[in-house]
């Protein structure tokens, strides 16, 4: 078959530590899900008890056809408290990039996915001052123990939704130490975030030179009502601002992008449950599509994403996440066909593009919204965690199969 994609791209699922592993006890997430009022759906309980059942989900990909697996490496339990490390945690965690290496599955590893220790929480979480440099030394431990595992690494999840929802709207824990949320919090945690990510990098680098080292974005695709270029500009402006500048001097930038934002006129009543977004999903004209979300149903935003994470960094990229959340398995499949579509765009024009993740590899915990939003290729019954795949994970692999990509190259070090 006559394909654009490079032999050995990655096509991978993707997943998150606090979303799946179950009873991160000692995160802020843990801690915020249990304080009285916050608007969370329900606490992350067991999620899908990824912490023990990671086996059979890196058998599960490899069964499906697809060469690769982006999890986290959860922090709070590496160091459970300041400058305590759990040795048994990071045993976990080789143990995870073994079993992929036995799957030939290619690990895509993150440092940190928006849950931290709850002792970081407690100081304001990125708002604290030290964060950033006890951040770099967590990752400097666990990038020595696993160095040839490490072969792409973010460093840190979507910095730019963490500044600008999490910390602007306070819908993240530590946004509520000190001062508040706002646009003070969400400036400092930006800086706070910037200067993690440049340490962390280095240590990195310095543990595994091998390894190619990004972060992930939070994109979307951008679309404008006329007379509203203006309202377009800030927003972007906004979203965006210091996050493009920061990938300088990375190997790759890392592409999430789920939906398109239409700067117009406030038009519709958004759907209960999203307030800390108004802005941006209240302006689709009437009648737009949307997921269960909220935001436009848009499967051809990730290419679109793509196209601007290229002009604007001038790196090589990988998709680390995309998906849909629906309960209805057809509309998953539907949007997996656009999205790969136009994924294959991107590549035929020459763009360097060297993987596809998609969100997610299992229903799990949505932050906010906890279990009721299904963004999974596969289904997990929360009694028994046993884990189903959906038809939609039967199409992907199959898409997979069919152009014929080689099983990742794997070491054990
Ligand atoms: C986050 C994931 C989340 C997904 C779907 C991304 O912003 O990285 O943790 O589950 O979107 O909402």
């Amino acid at each position: 078959m006559n394909t654009p994609y490079p032999p050995d791209f990655l096509w991978g699922a993707s997943t998150a530590a606090h979303q799946v592993e179950g009873n991160n006890v000692n995160s802020d997430w843990w801690v915020f899900e249990h304080q009285p009022g916050v608007p969370i759906a329900e606490p992350s309980g067991d999620a899908c008890d990824s912490y023990h059942r990671y086996r059979e989900d890196i058998a599960l990909l490899a069964q499906l056809g697809l060469n690769a697996y982006r999890f986290s490496i959860e922090w709070a339990r590496i160091e459970p408290a300041p400058g305590e490390f759990s040795r048994a945690s990071i045993d976990h965690y080789r143990r995870m990039c073994e079993t992929c290496a036995e799957f030939s599955i290619q690990p895509l590893i993150t440092f940190q996915h928006i849950s931290l220790p709850a002792w970081v929480g407690e100081h304001g979480g990125w708002l604290w001052d030290e964060t950033p440099e006890r951040f770099a030394n967590y990752v400097r431990v666990v990038a020595e123990a696993l160095q040839n595992h490490l072969i792409y690494v973010v460093t840190i999840n979507e910095p730019d939704l963490t500044a600008n929802v999490g910390y602007r709207f306070g819908t993240f824990p530590g946004a509520h130490v000190g001062e508040g949320p706002g646009e003070v919090a969400a400036a400092k945690a930006t800086e706070m975030l910037r200067r993690a990510h440049r340490l962390s990098r280095q240590a990195i680098r310095d543990a595994a030179p091998q390894a190619k080292v990004g972060l992930s974005l939070a994109m979307q695709e951008w679309g404008v009502q006329p007379g509203y270029e203006s309202t377009l500009a800030e927003i972007q402006r906004q979203w965006e601002g210091d996050f493009f500048s920061i990938t300088k001097g990375d190997d790759f930038v890392g592409v999430q992008a789920y939906t398109r934002i239409v700067a117009g006129p406030v038009s519709e009543q958004l759907p209960e449950g999203f307030a800390e977004l108004i802005p941006l999903f209240n302006m689709y004209s009437p009648g737009t599509r949307r997921t269960v979300m909220g935001y436009e149903f848009r499967p051809q935003a990730i290419g679109a994403a793509i196209r601007r994470a290229s002009e604007q960094t001038g790196l090589p990229i990988v998709v680390t996440e995309n998906g849909v959340p629906t309960d209805d398995d057809r509309e998953r499949v539907e949007y997996l066909d656009g999205a790969l579509a136009s994924l294959h765009d991107c590549l035929t024009d020459g763009l360097d593009v060297r993987g596809y993740f998609h969100w997610s590899l299992l229903d799990n915990f949505e932050w906010h919204q906890g279990y009721r939003m299904h963004f999974g290729l596969v289904e997990v019954d929360h009694t028994t965690f046993a884990r189903k795949p959906k038809p939609s994970a039967m199409h992907y692999g199959q898409f997979v199969r069919d152009i014929g990509t080689s099983p990742a190259k794997v070491v054990i070090p």
